[in-house]
């Protein structure tokens, strides 16, 4: 009888642990990890305790098509690729860039949306345009393409951990612009007043996501949700459920 016992509960236990395995192995296959970091509006932000944004809508598509769950991992920017390429996302959608640098270690899907690096200044600044940058102090979200238009264009810029640190620090006074990109800059201008966005854009960009080159079948499907977003109309109306009144005031 005791035997029989015993016998019961180590079929048990392997059972548990056969159970248990199988569930980790799953959460590969049932979730999809999107690397972001997420002080971006419009693409990513927190609203309470949840991140939405244009980003987690395009990210949610791909998930819903492969019968995935959206797991969202909020990081710094410049952690975002190298999350991908050591396999801790699946992807990295944080208004990335497309740029020929990245390319090389990492495989983006077709862009969907347009951007572009601008000045933001209080208002009243001296600074009118780009002639004006020379000497400034300049502040930039450590890692972007506004940071590496910067460095090379202008000078060292002041490096921070995100766009709305930065945005805080030109308030204050430490730094005399903020290089970042148009649609955030439109949204930090819309709810302050004393901020102004200068017309001259810097750079012509378009976003994409980053997917790791060691999952091509990821990027076929991400490539085939974001062109039917594209075509049907969906990714526009996703566009336009974050533009709110005041945005479009401000235009
Ligand atoms: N578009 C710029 C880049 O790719 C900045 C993106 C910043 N994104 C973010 N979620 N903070 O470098």
């Amino acid at each position: 009888m005791k035997h029989v016992f015993h016998a019961a509960l180590l079929a048990i236990a392997i059972c548990a642990s056969l159970v248990g395995c199988a569930k980790k192995d799953d959460s590969k296959t049932t979730q999809l990890v999107m690397a972001t970091e997420a002080t971006f509006p419009p693409y990513e932000f927190r609203e309470g305790d949840k991140i939405v944004g244009i980003d987690v809508d395009i990210a949610g598509a791909i998930a819903k098509e492969l019968g995935r769950e959206l797991v969202v991992e909020d990081t710094k920017f410049d952690s975002v690729i190298p999350a991908v390429q050591a396999g801790k996302a699946d992807l990295a959608a944080s208004g990335i860039t497309i740029t020929e640098d990245r390319k090389k270690t990492i495989n983006f899907t077709i862009p969907y949306v347009e951007a572009a690096q601008v000045i933001l200044v209080p208002a009243g600044s001296e600074v009118k345009s780009t002639a004006d940058l020379k000497g400034k102090r300049i502040g930039v979200q450590s890692g972007t393409t506004g940071d590496t238009y910067v460095a090379e264009n202008v000078g060292e810029p002041d490096r921070f951990d995100n766009p709305a640190v930065a945005v805080a620090a030109l308030k204050s006074g430490k730094v005399d612009v903020v290089v970042c990109d148009k649609d955030p800059a439109r949204v930090f201008a819309t709810k302050d007043a004393a901020l102004q966005i200068l017309d001259e854009p810097l750079t012509k960009e378009e976003y994409a996501i980053a997917i790791s080159k060691a999952n091509p079948e990821l990027l076929a499907a991400a490539n085939v949700v974001i062109q039917r977003l594209k075509d049907s109309g969906e990714l526009a109306r996703i566009v336009a459920s974050y533009e709110k009144p005041a945005d479009a005031a401000a235009e």
